[in-house]
């Protein structure tokens, strides 16, 4: 299973949006013309927090926080956030599938994070329950079309990076998301009218679901 500590001690990393690229923040500042913009939003699985950081220039009256698994990545972003002046933004350890902090927010944001976690469903009940009540979450999760898709194009490490995915231990579906919220998912990509054909891939799901 992917060592995300180790990777992020030992490689070069890239600072990227691993899903949706750059565009992830034009996409989340739309999120935020649609649903208004949020008092506090927190990034869980961050990384190196391309949209917390992109967004939180744009929107200095929102409170935005990144919480991930790795030591490494949580204090290069404090080091980055402190560099940039951004005193809006801060980072955490913390890790799916339960989450130690109680704290709610107006948006709860998992994107390119739940194909590394082994109890998916118990993940999103997570997620949900830091979602404060008319707030929402954006959710990108593992399915049956992402696991063929990975099935045909990946290889070697990558392969090991995905094993959950490739051994179809922590796919969900639109109903699991549904059942676990108790509430009707809709389309991110169509929410924020995601232009670029990627985002139509349904290999490739984000949902959002009001609470
Ligand atoms: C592919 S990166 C995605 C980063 C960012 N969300 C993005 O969209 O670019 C996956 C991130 O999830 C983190 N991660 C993996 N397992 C996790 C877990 N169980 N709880 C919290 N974060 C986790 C990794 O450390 C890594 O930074």
């Amino acid at each position: 299973m992917m060592d995300w500590e180790r990777f992020y001690r030992e490689a070069d990393y890239d600072r990227c949006a691993y899903v949706g690229g750059e565009a992830m923040v034009n996409l989340a500042a739309r999120f935020f013309e649609r649903v208004g913009v949020p008092d506090d939003f927190v990034s869980v699985g961050c990384g190196p927090a391309v949209c917390p950081f992109g967004l939180a220039e744009r929107f200095p009256d929102t409170e935005f926080v990144g919480l991930d698994v790795s030591e490494t990545v949580v204090a290069d972003n404090r080091e980055r956030a402190d560099d940039m002046g951004l005193d809006n933004l801060s980072f955490a350890v913390d890790a799916l599938p339960d989450l130690d902090t109680d704290r709610e927010f107006d948006v709860v944001y998992s994107v390119a994070t739940l194909y590394f976690v082994a109890d998916a469903e118990r993940a999103v009940a997570a997620l949900w329950d830091r979602v404060r009540d008319g707030g929402h979450l954006v959710l990108n999760y593992p399915n049956r079309y992402s696991r063929a898709h990975f099935d045909r194009e990946f290889d070697g490490r990558r392969r090991e990076a995905f094993e959950l995915v490739l051994d179809s231990r922590n796919l969900l579906t639109y109903d699991d998301v549904r059942e676990v919220t108790g509430r009707r998912p809709r389309s991110y990509w169509k929410l924020v009218d995601a232009e670029d054909r990627e985002f139509a891939d349904r290999a490739r799901p984000c949902v959002v679901v009001q609470k």
